[in-house]
């Protein structure tokens, strides 16, 4: 086989057979597929694009390529991933009270990517948690507690580390193929038996129009389906922040103000995933008797104690856990004003990550500053006064306070008229 007749088929609009896609997969883990050509493949794939026999054949490969987990002397495992969000605290609900309803719980996350947050960085606020641990250690803590939270290793689905980078480096992330792919080939190779998958779409994620994320949803169920896993996906708006708090503490902090029993919207998205879960793993009969269960875990304490558990088993410190406040400990703040009357209609939530992210920077490098965030003061649709506050942005040190203060007031649009925003939209299953 040659990848430059690959290249070639697939530019003529032509779908590769099972054999063409492990080639190039095996190659470009081997180095013998040039970087150059992956990206012209990659080029190719976004303008011609792929039917679902090559995405599948795509995942399976790419989920084969480097270490895969063997979860069954575990029992089945369920897994939840988001697609990327503002403010997106929900592994930090949804793992607790999984766990202390006796369900498996095998979490493995991502690091903060653009202007999403990740919730590896967020389990390290918990000083000395360590997300690191190997899989043997996971597998063993999974059994001891029901639970464990690590950081996704990159020996996990080798070819879309390499070609995520090079979509990254290309201008080929866009294409829902690779993005499934991509996502779905690193859930299998975890060994997860149930996905729960959190289609996102609005301002503040990678899939803009609800459209486009029912279509990967979709997509990613259908491949689920057919590598013998149970998924499902929820599709829920990023038009704003999912709660108010933006930052490694703040969104640590609402995670536990929910795990404490605030019921906010991050509470309500993060109760329907768990009730899906609980029914697709069949510890419950249907949603309304799985809602119950997970809201008496939230209300009688058990998964706060769960989250304490999962934390002190993997070294972390449960000091924020007993007091929140010490999360909203920081340096310097401004607020961010309205200069005119009337409703929200529209908040930009990518460029309030942007910025949220852009607050850890010192000359010009992103420097982990766990302390530092946005508080939002507003939802979509909430009336305010010129003079009323926005939101407040703390801060330690900053060159471009001011360039930062005028971005994040054009995050917010005033219109005339309300705005309302649907939170849950549908589940595809
Ligand atoms: N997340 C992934 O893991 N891959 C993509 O392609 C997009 C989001």
């Amino acid at each position: 086989m040659d990848i430059l007749q690959i290249i070639d088929k697939k530019k003529n609009g032509n779908a590769l057979t099972k054999q063409e896609i492990q080639f190039f997969v095996d190659g470009v883990c081997s180095g013998a597929i040039k970087d150059y050509q992956t990206t012209s493949l990659l080029m190719a794939i976004c303008t011609k694009g792929m039917n679902f026999d090559e995405t599948f054949n795509l995942t399976i490969s790419m989920a084969n390529s480097g270490k895969t987990l063997d979860l069954s002397n575990v029992g089945d495992c369920i897994d939840k991933h988001s697609t990327g969000g503002v403010s997106d605290t929900t592994t930090l609900v949804v793992v607790p009270v999984l766990a202390s309803l006796g369900v498996k719980v095998a979490k493995m996350s991502g690091r903060s990517l653009g202007f999403t947050g990740g919730t590896a960085d967020k389990m390290e606020v918990f000083k000395g948690y360590n997300t690191e641990i190997s899989t043997e250690e996971f597998v063993n803590l999974i059994k001891q507690n029901n639970a464990s939270i690590i950081s996704q290793s990159a020996d996990f689905a080798l070819a879309d580390k390499i070609i995520y980078k090079l979509r990254s480096d290309s201008g080929t992330v866009e294409n829902l193929s690779l993005i499934a792919s991509s996502i779905m080939s690193k859930k299998i190779a975890c060994g997860a038996k149930v996905i729960v998958l959190d289609c996102k779409y609005g301002s503040g994620a990678f899939m803009k129009t609800k459209k486009d994320s029912i279509k990967l949803a979709k997509l990613m169920v259908e491949i689920g389906k057919k590598a013998g896993i149970k998924v499902c996906a929820v599709i829920s708006s990023m038009e704003q922040p999912l709660s108010n708090y933006v930052g490694n503490n703040f969104e640590v902090y609402s995670g536990l103000q929910v795990l404490n029993g605030q019921k906010n919207d991050l509470y309500k998205l993060s109760c329907h995933l768990c009730s899906l879960a609980l029914v697709k793993s069949g510890k419950s009969q249907n949603q309304t008797e799985a809602q119950k269960l997970v809201e008496q875990v939230i209300s009688n304490g058990l998964a706060i104690e769960k989250l304490k558990q999962i934390v002190k088993s993997q070294g972390g410190s449960t000091e924020v856990i007993d007091n929140p406040k010490m999360l909203l400990k920081t340096t310097n703040q401004i607020d961010i004003i309205a200069d005119k009357t009337g409703y929200i209609s529209a908040i930009n939530t990518a460029g309030i990550g942007t910025i949220s992210h852009d607050l850890q920077k010192i000359n010009g490098e992103v420097v982990r500053q766990d302390n530092t965030g946005i508080i939002l003061s507003v939802k979509l649709g909430s009336y305010v006064q010129k003079g009323d506050k926005l939101a407040t942005m703390y801060y330690n040190n900053l060159d471009n306070l001011r360039e930062l203060n005028t971005e994040l007031q054009n995050c917010f649009t005033i219109g005339k008229k309300t705005k309302k925003s649907k939170l849950i939209d549908c589940v595809i299953e």
